[in-house]
């Protein structure tokens, strides 16, 4: 297949990711931008799906003339154009995929609709170190915590997930009750850091359930019930809380991740999702993968979370996989949508 110049648009929750990829000389990412809405929802406590969409609808066009311009290519050398299709928010689904299609129409050359948690999961193969097929991923974001085996592009088998709450929404929801800002992901990380091992020991849900699935929502209740009974913690045991609810969500993690890939044969695990940018999580899955002669694969750091790379690197896998080319026009969007439905 000769080369193609792809471009990748993001937009499913409260960033708007734009990126070009060639897949010229084994694949180079060309140029990304990225715009937050964190600011703009931290007011809230919360993403409110109608600010985000109105502020896709502002960002894409600057952002796309910023990639551009990086690039030092033009839009007329475009060969394609990814945007995510779903899982989101169907308002910010829409502008991503109403622009993307638009755009492709507008220069004659087709769209991929994409899967935003195929682009999560293959996003570690933009890293300096990319994994081969087969491997098992732990997709742990904010709406999503799955364990998948995936031995090729559209090849996903869930092995397992959460019963309820996702990791990064326990996170989230668990910062909230220590009064930490949106997104609390980060923040609670970051306060667990000057928390005790120990001082607050709280459940380790389904750790021994036999299985891969995974169930939250009790660890956030149980963070509730001891902020309840100490009434107004002080910084010390806010911060000793956050460090329990952090050691209790990574134990459970990490130890069915590693279930998962012994259980398949695999010697490959791959992390993917917001929550996988999460220090602890990494610290205590390398050291358990190294004594297992496990090898683990992170997206760097900046494609952690949602972003328009591993958006144009989806298309561009899925194109180089032979994916039958859509004319670009009409479209709809997929608010839900499980990933084990793709084929390849
Ligand atoms: O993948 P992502 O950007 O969006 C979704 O597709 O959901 O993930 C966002 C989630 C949020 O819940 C955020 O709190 C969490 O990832 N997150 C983290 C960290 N950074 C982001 N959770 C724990 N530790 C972090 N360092
Ligand atoms: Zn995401």
């Amino acid at each position: 297949m000769p080369p193609m110049l792809i471009l990748g648009i993001e937009s499913s929750c409260d960033e708007t990711g734009i990126a070009l990829y060639d897949t010229d000389a084994g694949g180079v990412l060309l140029s990304h931008a990225l715009h937050s809405q964190v600011p703009m929802h931290q007011e809230y406590g919360g993403v409110v799906p109608e600010l985000a969409s109105r502020d896709h609808i502002r960002r894409v066009v600057p952002l796309l003339r910023k990639v551009i311009a990086d690039s030092g290519r033009s839009l007329n050398e475009l060969d394609a154009i990814a945007y995510t299709q779903g899982p989101g928010l169907a308002g910010a689904l829409l502008v991503g995929a109403a622009f993307a299609e638009g755009l492709a129409c507008s220069l004659g050359i087709p769209s991929v609709p994409v899967h935003h948690l195929e682009g999560h999961l293959l996003s570690p193969l933009l890293s300096r170190r990319p994994p081969a097929f087969p491997f098992i991923a732990l997709l742990v974001s904010g709406g999503h915590s799955q364990l998948m085996q995936v031995g090729g592009i559209g090849q996903y088998q869930l092995l397992g997930e959460t019963l309820d709450d996702a990791a990064g929404e326990a996170f989230d929801k668990t910062a909230k009750l220590l009064g930490l800002p949106y997104p609390g992901g980060p923040a609670l990380a970051e306060l667990a850091e000057h928390g005790q091992a120990d001082a607050v020991k709280l459940p380790r849900p389904m750790l021994h359930s036999g299985d891969l699935d995974f169930s939250f929502s009790g660890l956030k209740t149980a963070v509730l019930t001891k902020v309840r009974a100490i009434g107004s913690p002080d910084a010390q045991q806010r911060a000793d809380i956050a460090r329990g609810f952090q050691d209790a969500i990574v134990e459970v993690l990490v130890k069915k991740s590693m279930r998962a890939v012994k259980e398949s044969g695999l010697e490959r695990l791959v992390v993917a999702g917001g929550v996988g940018a999460n220090r602890e999580l990494r610290r205590h899955l390398d050291a358990q993968a190294a004594n297992a002669g496990i090898s683990v694969y992170y997206p760097e750091f900046e494609f952690c979370t949602d972003n328009g790379a591993m958006i144009a690197l989806a298309g561009a896998l899925r194109l180089q996989a032979g994916a039958t080319l859509k004319p670009a026009g009409a479209f709809a969007v997929r608010a839900r949508w499980p990933l084990a439905e793709l084929t390849a």
